[in-house]
């Protein structure tokens, strides 16, 4: 089997993995995390969203998020927006990195963005008219794509169909998400190879909810296709409001420690890592997702 040499992380704590607290958390806390994250190593942050506060309180500060950051040259910084109206935003922000969103599930588009899959499509379509004229970077989420918290099939077909169609319309990079964490390593397989006949594997990131404790044999399975883009979260933190019953992110401590093991490349150093999953935990007031974090904790040591 043919793994690939090295791995692009995308951390999305600071947005998947903040989004879906209820509590607010204080801005300088979020920049905290944020200007941790960058003293990693890690090369892309997903910083905030600049969605509906009425939707998300949680990412209202979004403006206020990416003013407050030490922006590191060699960190790319994107932030989700889901229509021409959070495009404003970040441009005014000078953002050069987006990414937008979509699913080939009706219900769950409904849910998470008030609008049907076609019209979400056409939004994103308008978003990357702009946005390719102002020559930014844009990511093409697909959720749901094992499954929809509502129960309706979502195909690989229609979510290979909608990645190619990302794609066509200029979105740079395609991030298949596991929006409720419920794939197993065969079907992760089947739908990568369903996209990749759409989207060249170089493009297609996999982004793993881990609910069901499957994500990181899930991230095997993708990398064994090739697959060179994995998103997680540090500490594990994240959600959907819009998924209920979903949990967080595959951790990045533990994505890390595997690709180590995998003699596979990140340019990410692990025990600085470790430690801003102790800071977000802590401030969050609950035990690290990471195991790779609890057992440093116990051995007070840094894994090998
Ligand atoms: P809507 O209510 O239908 O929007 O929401 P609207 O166009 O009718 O506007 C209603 C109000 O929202 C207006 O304000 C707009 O100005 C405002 P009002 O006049 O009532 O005061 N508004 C905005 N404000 C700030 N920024 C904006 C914006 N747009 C409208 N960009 C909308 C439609 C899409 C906006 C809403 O449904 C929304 O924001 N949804 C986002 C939900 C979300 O963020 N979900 C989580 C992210 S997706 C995810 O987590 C999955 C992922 O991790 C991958 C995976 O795991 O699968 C990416
Ligand atoms: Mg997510």
């Amino acid at each position: 089997m043919l793994f690939p040499e090295h791995v692009k992380i995308v951390e999305v704590s600071p947005r998947d993995g903040l989004q879906n607290e209820k509590i607010l958390i204080p801005t300088a806390i979020k920049i905290e995390l944020i200007d941790r994250l960058s003293e990693t190593g890690l090369s892309v942050i997903e910083a905030t969203s600049f969605v509906s506060p009425k939707w998300i309180p949680q990412l209202a500060d979004g403006r206020d998020v990416l003013m407050g950051i030490h922006k590191k040259p060699a960190v790319k910084y994107p932030v989700l927006i889901p229509n021409v109206q959070g495009l404003e935003q970040a441009l005014a922000a000078n953002v050069k990195e987006i990414a937008v969103f979509c699913t080939a599930s009706e219900a769950f588009s409904q849910k998470n963005t008030n609008c049907t899959v076609l019209e979400s499509t056409q939004r994103i379509e308008a978003i990357l008219l702009i946005a390719k004229k102002h020559g930014l970077f844009v990511r093409g989420y697909l959720s749901c794509v094992l499954g929809s918290p509502y129960g309706d099939e979502v195909p690989f077909e229609k979510t290979a169909a909608l990645a190619g169609q990302l794609h066509e319309l200029g979105c740079d990079e395609i991030s298949l998400g596991d929006t409720i964490g419920i794939g197993t390593p065969l079907n992760v397989t089947k739908l990568i190879m369903s996209v990749a006949k759409n989207v060249s594997i170089a493009k297609i990131a996999v982004h793993f909810h881990d609910t069901y404790g499957q994500a990181l044999a899930n991230i095997y399975a993708a990398l064994s296709l090739g697959v060179t883009i994995v998103d997680s979260s540090v500490s594990g933190i994240g959600g959907c409001p819009y998924a209920a019953g979903a949990t967080g992110n595959v951790a990045t401590e533990d994505v890390l420690y595997m690709l180590q093991g995998m003699h596979i490349k990140t340019n990410v150093n692990l025990e600085k890592l470790i430690q801003v999953g102790r800071f977000i935990s802590n401030h969050l007031k609950r035990p690290s997702q990471s195991k790779v974090n609890l057992a440093y904790e116990k051995k007070s040591t840094a894994p090998q």
